[in-house]
């Protein structure tokens, strides 16, 4: 078991040419998926135990409590795909639930910490085979053959499709399909519209794991490009957008300063902003509107009592 596509690991030149980018922006801003080098990856982790964060909690009940249910819509499959499977948690609950599966493909850009995960699977669950695909999900992934073959059911969980911008995820999801082929299944986690205090704690908890998260950005772009970014100068904020429906994290610049990357400085006010995530909140109606747009039928959307979240089922139309 080694990862598929360990050339498909993110460039870094990909990653200077989207912060270089970003940074000259009137809004500035950086792409999400850089948080997850190994510690941001981490730090998620951390997010997930906080008292505040309700998102993976919530998720977990959903499946723990429907997992027969939605395994028996994938009966006859054998192939378990998952786009950002981070710890891999969820899909445990799952292939335990589907012990007719025999093959799963975690596919996250999250090399060294999903690498470490697809071992701990290996050895914890040893009639499935791990097939980790270290990849950034909204290029083209290639699958590996012994899955592109067979009918697959995949999973997209932990609301990360709400770090998209709604057209942005009309296209990843179709892109999904494509990669998955014909009569492919999709199980969406998707996080509901809700109080926006609830929704305010969640991204910035009492212990400060987010603000370490959001700021982690910061050290990594210092790390792995020479930037100097002062973490002290940067705070953390999360406020929800209610035009667009969905929080936004920003890091803030504490004064007037400069920041250098390579031969290039880019010049901040005070309490200028560079706006680091979105994450789009939607009703189950909203959400089966994108789905569809994005070439996917829903089957089922299943919610916890006091309607968090859903888990949508889509079957590929
Ligand atoms: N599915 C897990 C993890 C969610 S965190 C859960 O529900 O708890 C988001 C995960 O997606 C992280 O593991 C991150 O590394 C991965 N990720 C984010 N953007 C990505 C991208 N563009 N391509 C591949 N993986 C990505
Ligand atoms: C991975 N993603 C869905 C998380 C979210 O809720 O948007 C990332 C996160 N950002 C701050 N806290 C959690």
């Amino acid at each position: 078991m080694t990862p598929a596509s360990s050339l498909l690991r993110t460039r870094p030149s990909a990653f200077l040419d989207d912060v270089l980018t970003g940074l000259a922006r009137v809004q500035k801003s950086i792409p999400p998926k850089y948080f997850y080098d190994e510690h941001g990856s981490r730090l998620f982790e951390q997010i997930t135990q906080t008292p505040e964060y309700y998102v993976t909690r919530t998720e977990l009940d959903i499946l723990r409590g429907f997992a027969p249910e939605i395994a028996m819509l994938c009966r006859g499959r054998t192939v378990l795909v998952e786009f950002g499977s981070g710890n891999s948690a969820k899909a445990r609950i799952f292939l335990n639930a589907a012990p007719w599966i025999d093959t799963y493909a975690p596919c996250d850009i999250s090399a060294e910490f999903i690498a470490e995960e697809a071992l701990a699977l290996a050895r914890d669950l040893p009639r499935v085979v791990t097939l980790p695909v270290v990849a950034d999900f909204a290029s083209r992934i290639a699958l590996p053959e012994v899955i592109r073959s067979r009918q697959s059911a995949a999973l997209f969980l932990g609301s990360t499709i709400g770090n998209y911008r709604p057209d942005e995820a009309v296209s990843l999801l179709a892109k999904f399909a494509t990669t998955l082929g014909r009569d492919a299944l999709l199980f969406v986690g998707v996080d509901l519209l809700k109080d926006t205090a609830v929704l305010e704690r969640a991204y910035d908890d009492a212990a400060g794991v987010t603000a370490a998260f959001n700021l982690n950005l910061l050290r990594r772009i210092n790390r792995e490009l020479g930037a100097d970014f002062d973490l002290d100068q940067f705070t953390h904020r999360a406020i929800f957008n209610p035009l667009e429906s969905r929080i936004e994290m920003h890091l803030v610049s504490r004064r007037r300063q400069h920041v250098h990357i390579g031969s290039r400085r880019f010049a901040f006010s005070s309490g200028e902003t560079i706006h680091t995530e979105n994450s789009y909140k939607y009703t189950v109606s909203s959400f089966e509107e994108l789905a569809r747009d994005a070439g996917w039928r829903p089957l089922q959307a299943w919610t916890d009592a006091a309607h968090r979240f859903c888990v949508q089922g889509l079957r590929r139309a």
